[in-house]
């Protein structure tokens, strides 16, 4: 059995005989089992075991997370990118985070960083409205602006020195919108879920494909975790001229 803890709730994969003793553990308030994850939004499958409420607030690297595990994911394999990318950002930089979630990116970029300003857009109503509370929360409301929205109509609207596509399984079909709001020498962080043997070619293609007949330059290359036996979801730094 696995299990993890995100702030006061145990997160497990399978049923177990006594749920209650976690309840034990000093500051734990529910225990609940969480299945696949499906679909666009990433709702998982959920069940409460023990305890009642499935709203919690997670810390991460000086940054708080208010999420309801019940209808948002947290992945814990995405620590270090989160961690990762505000140590890449100059002052006074304006960024678009085309699938905000509730601020996995764009929290820890305003808390870390000193950007001008980060666009945060997000689709689902429900992480929409984590998103706003985790920009209070962590006392950033001058440095992110949320918008509730599809990226692929908002982020073409908008300019910026870096573009964040913190998504997977289809973020090909995004590259478009992200190139149109990327500025000349901007930089690309650009997800994907690939097959081992060409985890880091076929993503890389992708990019030069739809930057045609713009410049790019590789910055980095990074695995993220596995996402699927022989598949990988990995990261690429491109550098868009
Ligand atoms: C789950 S997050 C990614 C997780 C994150 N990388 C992490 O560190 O855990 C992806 C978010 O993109 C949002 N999303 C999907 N399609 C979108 C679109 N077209 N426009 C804006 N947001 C979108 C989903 O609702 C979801 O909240």
């Amino acid at each position: 059995m696995k299990w993890k803890q995100i702030g006061d709730i145990i997160i497990l994969n399978k049923n177990v005989e006594n749920p209650e003793k976690f309840l034990k553990m000093k500051g734990i308030k529910a225990v609940i089992k969480i299945g696949r994850i499906h679909g666009r939004t990433r709702k998982p499958e959920v069940e409460i075991l023990a305890g009642t409420e499935t709203e919690t607030i997670h810390k991460e690297n000086k940054c708080l997370f208010k999420l309801d595990v019940a209808s948002i994911m947290w992945s814990k394999g995405n620590t270090y990118e989160r961690m990762r990318i505000p140590r890449l950002i100059e002052d006074g930089e304006t960024i678009v985070d085309m699938f905000a979630g509730i601020g996995y990116f764009s929290i820890p970029i305003a808390v870390h960083a000193d950007p001008k300003k980060v666009y945060a857009i997000e689709i689902n109503p429900r992480a929409y409205h984590y998103l706003k509370e985790n920009i209070k929360l962590n006392k950033v409301q001058d440095k992110i602006r949320p918008i509730l929205g599809d990226s692929r109509i908002i982020a073409p609207k908008l300019s910026a020195d870096r573009v964040l596509m913190g998504y997977v399984v289809d973020t090909h079909h995004y590259l478009d919108p992200a190139l149109k709001c990327l500025k000349e020498g901007g930089t690309l962080h650009y997800h994907e879920t690939a097959p081992e043997k060409i985890r880091f070619k076929r993503p890389i293609k992708r990019i030069e494909k739809a930057a045609k007949p713009r410049k790019v330059e590789i910055l980095n290359k990074r695995i993220i975790k596995k996402y699927s036996p022989g598949v990988w979801h990995v990261v690429i730094d491109a550098k868009v001229d």
